[in-house]
C-alpha cells in the first residue's frame, strides 16, 4: 500500500446506509444485504467510496440494532456471513469500502453475556457474574447524565432475577459491559478481530466514551477508557494495519482531541459540535457560530481526520451547544413539539431546510468544503422526508424509494417494516432530471473528489466584509480553492481582496471577477488560473 492509501479516509467521502431501509431482495419488506449489493452500482455512481453501515448483527431490535444479542453472525432478517463476504467482494471489485460498526459499551439484555449474569441459576453464572456493572443500590455514579432523557429516568434498572441494579447509559434494555473485567477487554478485541476477517475496511465504534466508571466523576471520557481504546487501535494495527477506526463521542472539540490520542487512538472522530452550527449559520445569514467552533477546534495528530456530517440516523443532537442555541435551533428547527426528541430534533435533511433546494445545496456545499471527511446519510442526496409521528428516531429510517413502482420499488413485500416517508421524490425520477438534487449533488461530489485539497488542505477564512458570507480559503501545496457561500436568502455583494489572473468556479467552469453579486444562498468554488 503507499502512504496515502493507508490514510484514504482523510479524502473518502462516506454514504450511511441503514440495511433495513435500503433494498429488500427477497420481498419479505425487510431491506437486505443481497439488496444492498443490487444497488451498488448506484452508490458507485453517486461518487462516495465509503459506506458505513448501521449494525447488521443479531438484535431483538428494540434500538435498530444497537442492542447486540450475538456479535458473531447478521441478524437474520439481513442474511448470512456468506452475503457480508459477498458484499465485500462486490464493493471492493467497484472500488468501494465497507465500515462496519462495534458496540463496545453495552449489549442487548437478550445477549447470552447478559443472561447468564443476570441468572445465578444459569450453568454460565460464574463465568458472567462480572460482565456487566451490578450494584446493590441505585446510588453510585450520579455524577452521570441521562441520555436518553425522553425514555430513561435512571441508569440503573433492577434486575428481579439476580436481586440487584445493572448500569446502563442508554436505554434500560441495553445493560453496560463491566470494562474493569479483563475477560470483556478481550472479548470486545475478539469482536474487533471477527470483522476485519469478514473483510471490513473500517470500524465505527459507537459511543466510546462511556466505557468505564468512576465514584465522583461524570463518567465519560476517563483515562481507564481512553486507555483501553489505545489497546484497541494497538490490535488493529498490529492484526490488520491499515483498518480505520471512526470514533463516535459526542464531545466539545477539546474533550474529542484525547480521542486520537498522539495519533494511536482513533483515526477519525465526528464532528459533533460543527453539526448544529452549520444549521445556526444557515438560519441566522451569519457565519459567526461555524467561525467560532472552528477557533475553538485543534488542529489533530498527522493521518487523523475529522467526519463531518449533515444528518444521520439518530434525532439531529442538540448536546453540543449552549441552553440558548438548542432554544433557538428548536424553535427555528423544530416548532413543532413532535419533531423534538431528547436534546434534539428528529427530522431529516430536506424537510429541516423547507425543501428548499437551494439551501439543501449550500449546506451540502458547506460539508463537502469545509475542513473534514463528508458523510452522507441515505436519501438525503435525493431529499427524502421523514415521519416524525412514528417512534423514536423511526421517522428518519424509512425505505428508500427507487422508482415509482410499488412501494417505491423498495420491495414487493404487501407489508412493510416501515410506511415509506411522506415525499414525493424517487431515484429513477432524478436521475433522468439533469438539474435534480441528486445530479447536482453527485456533480459537486466528482469535482471535491479531483481535489484532495478538500480532506487534507488547510483551512483559513477569508473576509469579504459580511458575515453573511462564508469564504474560505483550502489549500495544499500549490492547489488553492476559495470556497465562498452566500448564508443568506438576499442577495450579497463582495469584492475579493486579492486581484487574480483569471477566477474560475469550478462547479460551472464559468469565470467570475473580484467584484461579485451572489445569489440568495449561492456557492462558489474558485482556483485561480
Ligand atoms: C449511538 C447510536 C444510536 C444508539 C446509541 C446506543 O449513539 O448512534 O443510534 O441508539 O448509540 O447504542
Amino acid at each position: 500500500m503507499t502512504a496515502s492509501n493507508t490514510t484514504w479516509y482523510r479524502e473518502a467521502i462516506f454514504y450511511e446506509v441503514f440495511v433495513r431501509a435500503f433494498a429488500d431482495s427477497n420481498g419479505d419488506g425487510i431491506g437486505d444485504l443481497p439488496g444492498l449489493i443490487t444497488k451498488l452500482d448506484y452508490v458507485q455512481d453517486l461518487g462516495v467510496d465509503t459506506i458505513w453501515l448501521l449494525p447488521i448483527t443479531p438484535s431483538p431490535l428494540r434500538d435498530h440494532g444497537y442492542d447486540v444479542s450475538d456479535h458473531f453472525n447478521v441478524h437474520p432478517d439481513y442474511g448470512t456471513l456468506d452475503d457480508f463476504r459477498q458484499l465485500i467482494a462486490a464493493a471492493h471489485r467497484r472500488g468501494l469500502r465497507i465500515v462496519v460498526e462495534l458496540i463496545p459499551n453495552h449489549t442487548s439484555d437478550r445477549h447470552p453475556w447478559f443472561q447468564a449474569s443476570h441468572d445465578p441459576q444459569h450453568p454460565d453464572h460464574a463465568r458472567y457474574r462480572d460482565w456487566y456493572v451490578w450494584s446493590d443500590t441505585d446510588q453510585k455514579y450520579q455524577d452521570a447524565r441521562i441520555i436518553f432523557l425522553d425514555t430513561e429516568a435512571s441508569n440503573w434498572t433492577f434486575d428481579p432475577l439476580r436481586g440487584q441494579y445493572y448500569w446502563h447509559r442508554f436505554f434500560h434494555h441495553q445493560p453496560d459491559l463491566n470494562y474493569d473485567h479483563p475477560e470483556v477487554q478481550k472479548a470486545m478485541l475478539r469482536v474487533v478481530q471477527f470483522w476485519i476477517d469478514q473483510g471490513a475496511d473500517g470500524i465505527r465504534v459507537d459511543a466510546p466514551p462511556y466505557l468505564y466508571e468512576r465514584e465522583s466523576t461524570h463518567c465519560e471520557n476517563l483515562p481507564e477508557t481512553h486507555a483501553y481504546l489505545k489497546r484497541l487501535r494497538a490490535f488493529v494495527d498490529a492484526y490488520a494495519p491499515g483498518t480505520m477506526l471512526l470514533s463516535e463521542a459526542n464531545q466539545w472539540p477539546e474533550d474529542v482531541l484525547p480521542y486520537f490520542g498522539d495519533g494511536d487512538e482513533f483515526h477519525m472522530n465526528f464532528h459533533f459540535p460543527l453539526m448544529p452550527r452549520l444549521f445556526m449559520s444557515l438560519a441566522q445569514a451569519d457565519r459567526t457560530p461555524m467561525v467560532e467552533i472552528l477557533k475553538r477546534t485543534p488542529g489533530l495528530p498527522d493521518a487523523c481526520q475529522w467526519a463531518t456530517f449533515l444528518r444521520c440516523h439518530d434525532e439531529l443532537t442538540l448536546e453540543m451547544v449552549t441552553p440558548a442555541e438548542r432554544e433557538f435551533m428548536w424553535n427555528y428547527y423544530a416548532p413543532d413539539p413532535r419533531m423534538r426528541l431528547n436534546l434534539g430534533i428528529r427530522r431529516r435533511l430536506a424537510p429541516l431546510l423547507g425543501n428548499d433546494r437551494r439551501r439543501i445545496l449550500a449546506a451540502n456545499s458547506l460539508l463537502l468544503t469545509l475542513i473534514g471527511s463528508p458523510v452522507i446519510y441515505y436519501g438525503d442526496e435525493i431529499g427524502l422526508g421523514d415521519n416524525i409521528w412514528l417512534d423514536d428516531r423511526d421517522g428518519l429510517r424509512t425505505p428508500m424509494p427507487w422508482n415509482d413502482q410499488k412501494n417505491a420499488g423498495f420491495s414487493t413485500a404487501d407489508r412493510l417494516y416501515a410506511p415509506l416517508a411522506d415525499s414525493a421524490v424517487n431515484v429513477a425520477q432524478q436521475r433522468a432530471d439533469p438539474h435534480s438534487l441528486l445530479n447536482q449533488l453527485r456533480h459537486m461530489i466528482k469535482v471535491r473528489r479531483q481535489h484532495p485539497t478538500f480532506g487534507r488542505g488547510d483551512f483559513a477564512w477569508i473576509e469579504v466584509g459580511t458575515d453573511a458570507v462564508a469564504a474560505y480559503q483550502r489549500t495544499l501545496e500549490t492547489d488553492r480553492v476559495l470556497a465562498i457561500h452566500n448564508l443568506s436568502d438576499q442577495a450579497q455583494a463582495i469584492e475579493l481582496a486579492e486581484p487574480a489572473q483569471e477566477r474560475i468556479d469550478l462547479l460551472t467552469q464559468s469565470r467570475v471577477s473580484q467584484q461579485l453579486s451572489l445569489q440568495p444562498y449561492q456557492f462558489l468554488w474558485l482556483v485561480e488560473r
